[in-house]
C-alpha cells in the first residue's frame, strides 16, 4: 500500500524566504504594493523608480515596516543607466531570484495626432524596459537554474480604448514578450508569466477615478461594479513568484473584477 500523503500541499509552496525581488517603478503604487506582498511572503527587496526622492522614501517606508531593503534609481527605458545599475547589483547584494517588470506609464493622445516622441516614450517604458531589464538581469537565474520573471500586464493586452494606440501595442507586445521569455527560458527552470490588473485606484488612474462619467463607466462595465485596490493583486504575485507556480508558464493572469470575460 502507497505510503505517499494524500495532499503534498505546505504553506512553504507560497514562501518567499530566503529569496531576493528586483521590482521596478516600486516608488508608489503598485510596485510598492507588490514589494510589500513579496516581502511580507519572505522576500528581501531592491525597490528601482527613475525619481530618485520617491524611492527613497519608499525605501525607508519597507524598512520600518520591519522588510530588507535596498534601493536603485535608474530609468528602465535607458539602456545604459539599466547595465550600470543592474550589471553589478548580484555582485552587491546577492542573487536576484524574482524579478517583477512594473514600470509604466500612460501618455494619452487620438491616434491621428499623437506624436512620435509620445508613441515611442510608451513603447520604451511599458515594452522595451522589460527587454532591457530582464536581459541585465536573467543571466543569473540561467547560470543557478531557477528564477521567476513577473510583467506587469493589461486590460489592454486584449482590447484598446480610444486614445491609449501607444499603451495598447506596448502591452500587447509585452504579452508576446512574456509568452517568448516563457519558451525561451523554460529549460532554465525559468517561469514568465503575465499579472493583468484591471482598473486600480492608483495616481496612473487618478484622474480617471474623479471622473465621473469614467467612474460610472468602470462600475457598469466591471462585473464587480468597482475599481480593484493594488493589494488584491498581492496574492497572485506572490503565487507567481513561488515554488506553487514553478509549472506554470507564460500565462497571463487577470485580476480584473471579471471584466475581461463580460460583453
Ligand atoms: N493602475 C492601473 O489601473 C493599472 C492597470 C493595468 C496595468 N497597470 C500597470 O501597472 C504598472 C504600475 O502602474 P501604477 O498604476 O502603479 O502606476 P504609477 O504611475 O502609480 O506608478 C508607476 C511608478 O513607476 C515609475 N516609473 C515610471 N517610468 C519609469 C521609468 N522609466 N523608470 C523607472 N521608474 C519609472 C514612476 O516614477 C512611478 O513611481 C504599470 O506597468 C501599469 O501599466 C496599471
Amino acid at each position: 500500500m502507497s505510503t505517499a500523503p494524500l495532499s503534498s500541499f505546505s504553506p512553504a509552496l507560497f514562501s518567499l524566504a530566503g529569496r531576493r525581488a528586483l521590482i521596478t517603478g516600486s516608488g508608489q503604487g503598485i510596485g510598492l504594493t507588490l514589494a510589500r506582498g513579496l516581502a511580507a511572503a519572505g522576500a528581501s527587496l531592491v525597490l528601482n523608480d527613475r525619481d530618485p526622492a520617491r524611492l527613497a522614501a519608499a525605501v525607508a517606508q519597507m524598512r520600518a515596516e520591519g522588510f530588507t531593503a535596498e534601493g536603485r534609481a535608474f530609468d528602465v527605458a535607458q539602456s545604459t543607466e539599466v547595465e550600470a545599475a543592474l550589471a553589478p547589483l548580484e555582485n552587491e547584494v546577492g542573487a536576484i531570484d524574482i524579478l517583477v517588470n512594473n514600470a509604466g506609464i500612460h501618455r494619452r493622445a487620438p491616434l491621428e495626432s499623437m506624436p512620435l516622441e509620445l508613441w515611442q516614450e510608451v513603447l520604451d517604458v511599458n515594452l522595451t524596459s522589460a527587454f532591457l531589464v530582464t536581459r541585465t538581469v536573467v543571466p543569473g537565474m540561467i547560470r543557478r537554474g531557477a528564477g521567476k520573471i513577473i510583467n506587469l500586464c493589461s486590460l489592454n493586452c486584449e482590447v484598446s480604448r480610444p486614445t491609449i494606440a501607444n499603451y495598447a501595442a506596448a502591452k500587447g507586445g509585452l504579452k508576446m514578450l512574456t509568452r517568448a521569455m516563457a519558451v525561451e527560458w523554460a529549460r532554465h527552470n525559468i517561469q514568465t508569466n503575465g499579472l493583468g490588473p484591471g482598473y486600480m485606484r492608483t495616481a496612473m488612474t487618478g484622474t480617471l477615478t474623479v471622473d465621473p462619467e469614467f467612474d460610472r463607466f468602470i462600475r457598469a462595465r466591471t462585473p464587480a461594479g468597482r475599481w480593484g485596490e493594488p493589494r488584491e493583486l498581492v496574492g497572485t504575485a506572490v503565487f507567481l513568484a513561488s515554488p506553487a507556480a514553478d509549472f506554470v508558464n507564460g500565462q497571463i493572469l487577470y485580476v480584473d473584477g471579471g471584466l475581461l470575460a463580460a460583453l
